[in-house]
């Protein structure tokens, strides 16, 4: 069918806006238009908003009590017929929006057609898109909470775990396991903070907006704000049914905490890599190969590094959408959906994965303290020394340690197996003492400094963060 004319219905135009035509859409624009195949996702936010609605419209004297009771009881009863699969939602009726009032027209009649005074369905539908918006950054907040839990609680039988610190990827110095565990809780907090910021800047209200211009009814905005939980009514009606800031910011939001997701999944991947083998991986987050029997693949670190791509994707997808769009409404914003789903989605089911392998990890701590003691890890220990005993300017320290550094691998030992004769042919100031600090434990012992990866101050920052972020609880 070429032309895609709807055979089946040329002269049904729609029964909700199509008063002022004569013929039915084609079966393409139907395809086109319709969104109820990923809107159907607002119902129940779509239902509070309508409720919230109807009961002012009472209030104010817009609608009869009896009409506006009969619409309430409809809307539960659609709300109970989504809810129990028992809804038929209809391309033919586009969106949410529609089918929930077209369902309500069937069980009610003529008191439905009231429902949609002094509203359209774009101040709707932002309304409805930001109240579920709010919801999901509610839940992904626990998820974020639960993501920092088991890292502490790792962090917590780990604190004096010590495994290799690195910069460029090259052993640079001992760190703690549980230091570097709580870099990624102070990441999270940040995020939790950035969900926080943009629940609070999008709880400002549409509702009452109008198509574009406001209303001439006396609505009262403020009512509907507060029985939707809003700070206040949004303050510009072109503004409001155009503006899609809190579904960009919240994918922002979630292209960050990806990033922080991905970067964990990468050290992982990593770690569980056989040249490293410091961790393990869990059964239950591994899987095995169709050919290679001995393979023991992070395939869930693997998967929540690459659905980050994805995530950054629907950012740029959607501020492509919005860049280009005159005020106020335009059919664009109806794509401002599926993005937002799909990261919501796909960030939950990261962070539920993640903070899984968290709570199953397994260090192995022999193979970490061997990888921490090479490529002479301990090298600035000799140069704080050097500082600390001998009053050397830094730059001067840094210099002598690199000829020892130089030594050592000279006579192929670490700095630790050095003779004192042999510090001495570089710096006759050196004693014995330098030897005091050149063992692992001593040296991550040593660093004390507010922030420092010393297992004391762990084991403190591990409580301040149960304090900072879980409130005490687990
Ligand atoms: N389904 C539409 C959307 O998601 C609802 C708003 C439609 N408004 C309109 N004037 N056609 O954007």
């Amino acid at each position: 069918m070429a032309s895609g004319r709807n055979t089946k219905g040329e002269s049904q135009a729609s029964s909700i806006w199509g008063g002022r035509f004569e013929a039915g859409p084609s079966q393409i624009m139907e395809e086109i238009n319709a969104s109820i195949d990923f809107d159907r996702r607002l119902y129940r936010q779509d239902i509070a908003a309508s409720k919230a609605h109807c009961e002012m419209l009472v209030r104010q004297g817009i609608i009869a009590p009896e009409d506006g009771d009969a619409i309430l009881g409809g809307l539960d009863q659609v709300l109970s017929e989504i809810e129990n699969g028992d809804f038929e939602f209809k391309a033919t009726l586009e969106d949410i929006h529609m089918n929930v009032e077209g369902r309500l027209a069937e069980l009610i009649g003529e008191a439905a057609g009231r429902l949609h005074t002094a509203r359209s369905r774009n101040d709707q539908v932002a309304t409805d898109f930001k109240l579920w918006v709010r919801d999901t950054i509610d839940q992904l907040d626990g998820g974020l909470r639960s993501f920092q839990s088991a890292l502490i609680t790792a962090a917590e039988a780990h604190a004096a775990t010590i495994m290799p610190g690195y910069t460029h990827l090259q052993t640079a110095q001992p760190v703690t396991v549980g230091h570097h565990l709580l870099a990624y809780v102070e990441m999270a907090g940040r995020d939790r903070s950035r969900f926080g910021d943009c629940r609070a800047r999008l709880n400002e209200n549409p509702l009452g907006s109008g198509a574009l211009a406001g209303t001439s009814l006396p609505i009262d905005r403020q009512a509907t704000s507060e029985a939707l939980g809003f700070d206040r009514p949004a303050a510009n009606s072109l503004d409001a049914v155009s503006d899609r800031d809190f579904a960009i910011e919240f994918l922002a939001a979630a292209a960050i905490t990806a990033t922080h997701l991905s970067r964990l999944a990468e050290e992982m991947v990593i770690w569980a890599s056989e040249p490293f083998r410091i961790i393990t991986l869990s059964d239950a987050f591994s899987t095995g190969s169709s050919m290679l029997p001995q393979k023991r693949n992070p395939d869930a670190a693997e998967l929540v590094r690459a659905k980050t791509g994805r995530i950054f994707g629907t950012l740029m997808g959607l501020l492509t959408v919005m860049k280009g769009l005159p005020l106020a409404y335009s059919k664009d914003m109806q794509e401002d959906k599926q993005p937002v789903f799909e990261t919501a989605d796909a960030l939950n089911l990261c962070l539920a994965a993640m903070t899984g392998m968290i709570a199953d990890l397994r260090v192995d701590e022999d193979r970490m303290r061997v990888a921490a003691a090479a490529g002479g890890s301990n090298a600035v220990d000799v140069a704080d020394w050097l500082v600390k005993n001998l009053d050397m300017p830094f730059r001067e320290a840094h210099h002598a340690t690199g000829n020892l550094v130089k030594l050592a691998e000279k006579k192929s030992c670490p700095l630790e197996d050095l003779e004192l004769a042999d510090f001495h042919s570089i710096e006759p100031g050196i004693t014995d003492d330098i030897y005091s600090v050149l063992g692992l434990e001593e040296s991550v012992a040593s660093r004390v400094s507010y922030g420092g990866t010393a297992p004391a101050n762990v084991a403190g920052a591990c409580a301040e963060a149960r304090r900072r972020f879980l409130d005490g609880g687990g």
